[in-house]
């Protein structure tokens, strides 16, 4: 069985299309097992406002003081986690939430707490539990909220959580759902990237924001990957065996 790990971005969970879970059922007919990892980015932003807290972004990453970790805790897992668990199953998709500190289903260290606060880089991950789940046939649908050093409990940015999954689970594929259809330039997607070609968009500025976690992880998961896209939660990314998207590579197809 080929396992894929799907990191659904905050941007797009509300407005995932029916294509798109059609696709995701063709997964699961073509004998793929799926675990889910989400981020929460526009409703963190909503919340934070709601409480009158600034939030900073640093390279893609969100600066995380103690009050902004309190309010992404409660939307990730109180809402976010939440509605996809739902989304999943109303779509005959057994899924099963996981708040992913618990049992240290992803367990993190500080990556600079001086320049971003209680944000952190995955180092493990409890794959029996997710393993567990697997065997049951439950999708398990994890939050980007991992377990720190001393009891604490750390932001992780959803794609870098995503990408830790798939290196831990030795995940066939990666794929990060996103808002738009995949990586840009000047409005067109662009189908296929190597490490080089991304490096120089993002060194030119094309390539900004929440894209450079994204496409960072992306790199990183081809590593251990042998299929890893960028592709939209709006339309289908998956028909007849085909993938839709930004498709990484490792070099240059000749
Ligand atoms: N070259 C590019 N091509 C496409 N999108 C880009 C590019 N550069 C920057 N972006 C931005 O990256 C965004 C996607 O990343 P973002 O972090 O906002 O969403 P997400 O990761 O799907 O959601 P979340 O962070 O909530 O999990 C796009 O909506 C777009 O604004
Ligand atoms: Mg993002």
């Amino acid at each position: 069985m080929k396992t894929v790990v799907v990191k659904c971005g905050g941007s797009v969970l509300k407005e995932l299309s029916q294509s798109f879970f059609d696709s995701m059922k063709a997964l699961i007919d073509d004998d793929y097992q799926i675990v889910f990892v989400h981020g929460g980015g526009p409703e963190i932003n909503a919340m934070l406002e709601q409480m009158n807290v600034e939030s900073e972004f640093k390279n893609g990453l969100r600066v995380t003081s103690e009050e902004v970790l309190q309010a992404a805790e409660l939307v990730l897992s109180g809402s976010m986690n939440r509605k996809l668990v739902r989304l999943l199953e109303q779509q005959g998709i057994p899924a099963i939430g996981l708040q992913s500190s618990d049992q240290g289903v992803l367990q993190a260290d500080f990556i600079d707490q001086e320049e971003l606060g209680f944000v952190g880089d995955v180092t493990d991950v409890n794959k029996q539990v997710l393993e567990l789940f697997l065997q049951a046939e439950l999708l398990p649908v994890l939050t980007p909220i991992a377990k720190g050093p001393n009891g604490t409990v750390l932001n992780v940015n959803a794609d870098h959580a995503a990408g830790a999954v798939a290196y831990a689970l030795a995940a066939d594929h990666l794929l990060m759902v996103t808002d738009v259809p995949g990586v840009l330039k000047d409005g067109a997607l662009l189908p296929s990237l190597t490490a080089d070609e991304t490096q120089a968009l993002i060194e030119s500025g094309v390539i900004s924001g929440g894209m450079i976690p994204k496409v960072n992880t992306a790199l990183k998961a081809l590593q251990s990957c042998g299929h890893v896209h960028i592709v939209s939660g709006k339309k289908p990314f998956y028909e007849n065996g085909t993938w839709h998207g930004t498709q990484f590579n490792k070099e240059e197809s000749s």
